[in-house]
């Protein structure tokens, strides 16, 4: 039997390896705490929950739901961007279910990209924007994020022939994996670029809510024209612990949310309805739980950029998602790094380099345990001695 070749360029999926070395220690009866995924350890609210379990007794949920999301999605969907950014879509044109935010940005590239063409990606970056590329049989091309940048790309060092190449941009911040933020005026600067070569923005803006010490995120489309040329990926799963459920959305350019249409009428059938009617519960109903997570995760990444720079990092607090991203020690390698932390700690982090070239160097804590791991973590690593950043 011979694969097609798109399957032997596309690096092992990042988890699936620390699954295993993960299942290795277990096996050997190390106390684990993982700090690799990024998954929020605590339940979906109440109220969602119970708008599930009525919405699944109702027969009308039980057939094929619209590709596009049920009117009643799209439309709380645009009402939560109305409240939340002051920014008014059309429901009908603007605004696209997806079956998570995953599914739809590895479709996106298949809708833009030909054999051939560019897309310009960060690195570090989510995997998946390098891997739709790939299987759209197009051109990764990195943008670095570099510290010294505050992780956001330099749009000037990007070369005049690709940028006429490139179809497809991903920014995406709050960042996976650094926890970087960007304001409007970089937003600004890449409305300008994607006008000048032609090409749509896509960012990715999963972690919107998951924000700390007053600051708020601003969403890419609040920029003039942005809705031109660009769309935003946003997803239900950080925001209201739903990563099981498989709910997100697609806002923006109505060109752009067409073209996916065309792929996903033509590879999916759309989110089971109730779980849509859950989703309009979590987007209309009290948003109380969304503060008193960031409370929680305000907590926890005290823990341990406290605990870190009495090590001897220097890390200033972060100011959303629920990563961390911290250089290794004297350069080591990030899966040296992450693999001499489980052997001595039995913590696991994830190796920078998962997320890309620029990535080496790095590990990301994710901070998805309770505080009392997270001391322990900390203390086991002041004890190994050898952790002094
Ligand atoms: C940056 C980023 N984008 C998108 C996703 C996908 O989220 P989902 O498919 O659950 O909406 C994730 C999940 O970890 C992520 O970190």
């Amino acid at each position: 039997m011979k694969t097609a070749q798109r399957i032997e360029t596309i690096p092992p999926y990042l988890f699936a390896e620390i699954d295993k070395k993960k299942a290795e220690a277990i096996k050997k009866g190390v106390d684990i705490i993982n700090l690799g995924i990024g998954d929020p350890d605590k339940p979906t609210p109440d109220n969602i929950i119970k708008k599930l379990n009525e919405s699944v007794l109702d027969p009308k949920t039980h057939d094929y739901p619209p590709y596009e999301g049920t009117a009643e999605f799209r439309q709380a969907v645009a009402l939560w961007y109305k409240n939340r950014f002051g920014i008014d879509l059309n429901p009908d044109e603007e605004v696209m279910a997806l079956i998570g935010s995953k599914e739809g940005i590895a479709h996106i590239f298949l809708a833009f990209i030909d054999p051939g063409d560019f897309s310009l990606i960060p690195d570090p970056g989510y995997p998946v924007y390098k891997t739709g590329t790939l299987f759209a049989n197009g051109l990764p091309y990195i943008m670095p994020l570099l510290e010294e940048n505050g992780f956001l790309p330099n749009l000037e060092e990007i070369d005049e022939e690709i940028a006429q190449k490139t179809k497809i941009m991903f920014i995406n911040y709050p960042n996976n994996p650094t926890g970087a933020v960007a304001d409007k005026n970089f937003f600004e600067k890449v409305v300008k670029f994607a006008k000048k070569y032609d090409i749509l923005v896509c960012h990715d803006f999963a972690y919107s809510e998951m924000t700390y010490d007053g600051y708020k995120a601003n969403s890419f489309l609040e920029v003039d024209g942005a809705k031109d040329i660009g769309i935003e990926f946003h997803s239900l799963s950080k925001t209201y612990n739903m990563t099981g459920w498989r709910l997100g959305f697609a806002v923006g350019s109505k060109e752009a949310i067409s073209a996916l249409s065309i792929i996903k009428t033509n590879i999916d059938s759309g989110a089971f309805k109730a779980i849509q009617r859950a989703g309009i519960e979590a987007l209309t109903g009290p948003q109380d739980n969304i503060e008193s997570m960031n409370k929680i995760y305000t907590g926890r990444r005290n823990i341990v950029i406290n605990g870190l720079n009495k090590l001897g990092w220097n890390l200033k607090p972060t100011k959303a998602t629920f990563y961390i991203w911290i250089p290794t020690l004297s350069n080591m390698k990030s899966v040296d790094f992450a693999n001499l932390l489980l052997e001595k700690t039995g913590i696991i982090v994830t190796p920078g380099i998962g997320y890309g070239e620029y990535g080496e160097g790095y590990v990301r804590i994710a901070l998805t345990v309770d505080e009392k791991r997270l001391e322990e973590a900390m203390k086991r690593m002041e004890k190994a001695g050898i952790f002094q950043g």
